[in-house]
């Protein structure tokens, strides 16, 4: 039997625009979706609480393990401590986990390779950074490409994950938007400055500086409001729900629609209590 385990992700800023060759700040989060694989007769995937497995999961999946040199049938069976569609990359931590499954040993640029396959499947449009942040470990700058650009990013910072309650696919999102996109030519330029406020948050970030890190993340989640239009009711009451208990900044994470916000914390202790607060739960990403 051999095992993969790989961390969930939130997206710091730059969602959707990363889509469209605009840089993106990303970090794996301390949760984890480990597989299981053992050699069976015919290709098999269990999913947490025997979630039923669609045909073309089944098939990535056997593509995956295929291009990873494992020839045999198998069974994989997966643990997630990751809510599957909560924007926490559950699928990215999948691919990558059965990456090391099925290719034990592999690094993390070939293992994001791998976990490619599934993102094409469950994602339309993926532009990589998902599977990028889950194979490595704290965070990165990230500009998609053939190979990508991935850059480790110094620095450390706590934050508070508060989920919409709405679970939703990464699609539901991303092929709306591209299809908008061609006739409302607002959403380029606030694609661009999304671009931006990554490079302005890596520099931030490496410096410490929270407070104005905060507020770019709040100037983040306008843009991907609106004119993005990838916010919804749920995700507005979790991101207001952060700022009132005292996040130094808020914004959703991902690819929007549902799934979960951040809110930026002072520090560890400040994390714990924005999480009492508000119901969410407290991570550290990057250094300690
Ligand atoms: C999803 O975590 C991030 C998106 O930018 C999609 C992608 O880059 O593949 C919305």
């Amino acid at each position: 039997m051999s095992r993969g385990q790989a961390p969930g992700k939130v997206l710091l800023v730059g969602e959707h625009a990363v889509v469209y060759g605009h840089p993106a700040l990303a970090a794996a989060i301390p949760r984890q979706v480990t597989v299981e694989v053992e050699p069976a007769p015919a290709p098999a995937l269990e999913l947490p609480g025997g979630l039923s497995v669609p045909a073309e999961l089944l098939q990535a999946a056997v593509e995956l393990a295929r291009e990873a040199g494992f020839e045999a049938g198998f069974r994989a069976r997966v643990a997630s401590e990751i809510p599957l569609g909560s924007g926490l990359g559950s699928s990215a931590a999948l691919g990558v986990a059965l990456a090391r499954a099925f290719a034990p040993g592999c690094g993390p640029e070939r293992a994001a390779a791998l976990a490619m396959r599934l993102e094409r499947v469950l994602h339309g449009a993926p532009s990589g950074v998902d599977p990028a942040a889950c194979s490595q470990s704290g965070v990165i700058f990230f500009v998609r490409g053939e190979p990508p650009l991935v850059e480790p990013v110094r620095g450390g910072a706590s934050l508070c994950i508060l989920g919409s309650g709405i679970a939703r696919g990464t699609r539901s999102t991303v092929l709306p938007l591209a299809e908008r996109r061609r006739s409302d030519p607002r959403l380029d330029r606030a694609l661009e400055k999304l671009g931006d406020l990554s490079r302005t948050a890596r520099r931030l970030f490496e410096e410490g500086r929270l407070d104005p890190l905060g507020a770019l993340f709040d100037e983040a989640h306008g843009l991907l409001r609106d004119p993005l239009g990838v916010s919804c009711p749920e995700l507005e009451s979790a991101v207001a729900a952060l700022r009132s208990a005292g996040a130094l900044g808020a914004k959703l994470t991902g690819a929007g629609g549902g799934g979960a916000a951040i809110g930026l914390a002072r520090d560890q202790a400040h994390a714990r209590e924005l999480a009492t607060r508000t119901g969410g739960f407290a991570v550290r990403i990057g250094s300690a």
